[in-house]
């Protein structure tokens, strides 16, 4: 069978008074006043109470509440999961262009009939302006449904190199054997998406546990789902407590694989507790996982200036610095520190932050009260701390929301604590190297935080480009070379990092898929 077309979505621009604008600000206007909606689980296809209720608030007004949802509890999961296994082989043995088919509807029911039910609710539950909803929500979820549908060939289409004589060699691709635990984070509606949907693709069962604060669109994508022809327990929607939820799927003979996105911490501690189960399990269980970063940017003393400011503000502060791949750590070499400061100063001091219904807003809320918490601590460290002085931002108000000012921190210490821990809010750090230690420079970047997701290098000299790349080998799963470390396009930059920013399984390619099938050899002799 040949594929439809499969091309990366457009965005359209939302300029004022154009047609998108206002049908998405009807569908935010209507979701407001609507509020809350309620959420169910959604097991074997069908909503089931549960009884023991929970709030999902808006970040940018925190009195008001988006949706109340059901808590899955011990029993419900047990059910989940005996409903995924039930499940398992009618939609293992259907063609996969049957398969394939259910995604990629999903992804044009998504693009031309929900867009703005979608980018509505991502909006208002996790504070995401316009159009950073319209890169996640709307954009990435269909690509990531298509993208992975043209992987998915490759998977599949990979067969063994030779057959001597009389011999025919092929390698069926299965599912794994058992269920698949997919859970996902607040900070993109899409990723919940793909962790769910990828496994599943793959002719593997899902249990799916939704972040929290991403409940409602998380489920609106899962509606989608259904309306495009997903069977029943296929994938199972259990929203509730991670804990409880998670020890009832690791205790189960038949746990498969974990694909999860979320922090180092947490992806370390289910690792530990999977490694301790793992005498209950059939098989070894597949662990993907894509975690924390302290990303940065590396200017040479050739840097376009102008240009490493305008990529700086928007990875350091689109989504409030709450993209896994966000800005945190900026090296300007001392020849171009004076005008890169008054420039970034300058525009950062600009920003408007409020409430994401307003457009005008470039930046929103952060997430909820633990995220408020925790970024102003780490900025009252920075104001406290000797060798840090707060240039740009450093003030917040959580009064009707969870409002953070951008934050610019300069540091005389290029190991200060802002400059090593993942802090996923609008702070950055800047440290002014001598222009001519480039090397010290290149090492800084490398070596001070243990993580390795994303990093950008800024030069107009072709050879110092390349020499950073070069030395630069692990500091970043996704590198950039003149360009902002936030953003990757699924179908054009694979995204995901090593080192403790995860497994590096790169979602949005093959390798992603060919974690979720366990290959079997055949070989025939004729
Ligand atoms: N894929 C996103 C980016 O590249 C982060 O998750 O910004």
């Amino acid at each position: 069978h040949k594929l439809p077309e499969i091309t990366n979505e457009p965005n359209p621009t939302y300029a004022p008074n154009s047609p998108e604008r206002e049908k998405l600000m009807q569908a935010v206007e209507e979701l407001r006043s609507q509020s809350p909606q309620h959420v169910p689980l959604i097991i074997n296809g069908k909503e089931v109470k549960t009884g023991n209720v929970e709030r999902q608030f808006m970040p940018s007004e925190h009195s008001k509440v988006l949706c109340t949802y059901e808590n899955a509890g011990p029993e419900h999961v047990e059910e989940a999961i005996e409903g995924a296994l039930a499940a398992k082989s009618s939609w293992e043995n259907l063609p996969i262009y049957d398969r394939q088919a259910i995604f990629l509807r999903a992804a044009d029911l998504l693009s031309q009939k929900y867009r703005y039910k979608a980018m509505a609710a991502t909006m208002l539950g996790q504070g995401k302006n316009i159009w950073q909803a319209e890169i996640d929500a709307a954009a990435e979820t269909c690509d990531f449904l298509r993208y992975n549908v043209k992987f998915s060939e490759e998977v599949y289409s990979s067969q063994p190199a030779a057959n001597s004589r009389g011999i025919w060699n092929r390698v069926e691709h299965r599912p794994l054997e058992g269920f698949v635990y997919a859970v996902s984070p607040f900070n993109f509606t899409a990723i919940g998406a793909n962790l769910a949907t990828a496994p599943a693709l793959m002719g593997n069962t899902v249990v799916w546990k939704p972040a929290p604060a991403a409940t409602l669109s998380n489920y609106v994508i899962y509606q989608i789902l259904q309306e495009a022809g997903l069977p029943d327990g296929v994938i199972q929607f259990i929203p509730g407590p991670a804990a409880e939820i998670t020890r009832k799927i690791f205790d189960h003979p038949e746990f498969s694989s974990l694909h999860f996105t979320g922090s180092t911490k947490v992806f370390k501690d289910l690792w530990k507790e999977i490694s301790n189960n793992l005498d209950k399990y059939r098989g070894y269980p597949r662990i993907v996982g894509e975690t924390g970063g302290k990303n940065f940017h590396l200017l040479h003393k050739s840097a376009d200036v102008t240009n490493a400011v305008n990529q700086s503000v928007r990875a350091a502060f689109e989504f409030q610095g709450q993209k896994c791949s966000a800005l945190s750590r900026l090296y300007v070499p001392d020849n171009l520190w004076p005008q890169f400061k008054k420039e970034f100063v300058e525009k950062v001091n600009s920003i408007k932050v409020g409430n994401i219904t307003d457009p005008s807003n470039f930046m929103g809320p952060v997430i909820n009260k633990l995220a408020f918490d925790k970024i102003t601590g780490y900025i009252e460290h920075a104001r406290n701390a000797p060798e840090c002085e707060i240039i740009a931002g450093g003030k917040y108000d959580e009064s009707t929301g969870y409002f953070i000012q951008p934050t610019v921190v300069e540091t005389k210490d290029p190991f200060t604590k802002t400059m090593k821990e993942e802090i996923f809010g609008p702070v950055v750090t800047a440290y002014v190297y001598p222009a001519e230690d480039f090397d010290g420079a290149i090492e800084l970047a490398n070596s001070t935080a243990s993580y390795g997701l994303t990093g950008a290098i800024f030069s107009q000299d072709r050879n110092a480009a390349v020499y950073a790349t070069s030395k630069l080998t692990h500091a970043a799963g996704n590198f950039y070379v003149n360009d902002k470390c936030t953003g990757a396009v699924v179908g054009q930059q694979s995204f995901g990092g090593a080192r403790a920013s995860g497994t590096n399984d790169k979602g949005g390619s093959a390798n992603l898929l060919h974690r979720f099938v366990s290959p079997r050899s055949i070989k025939e002799n004729f």
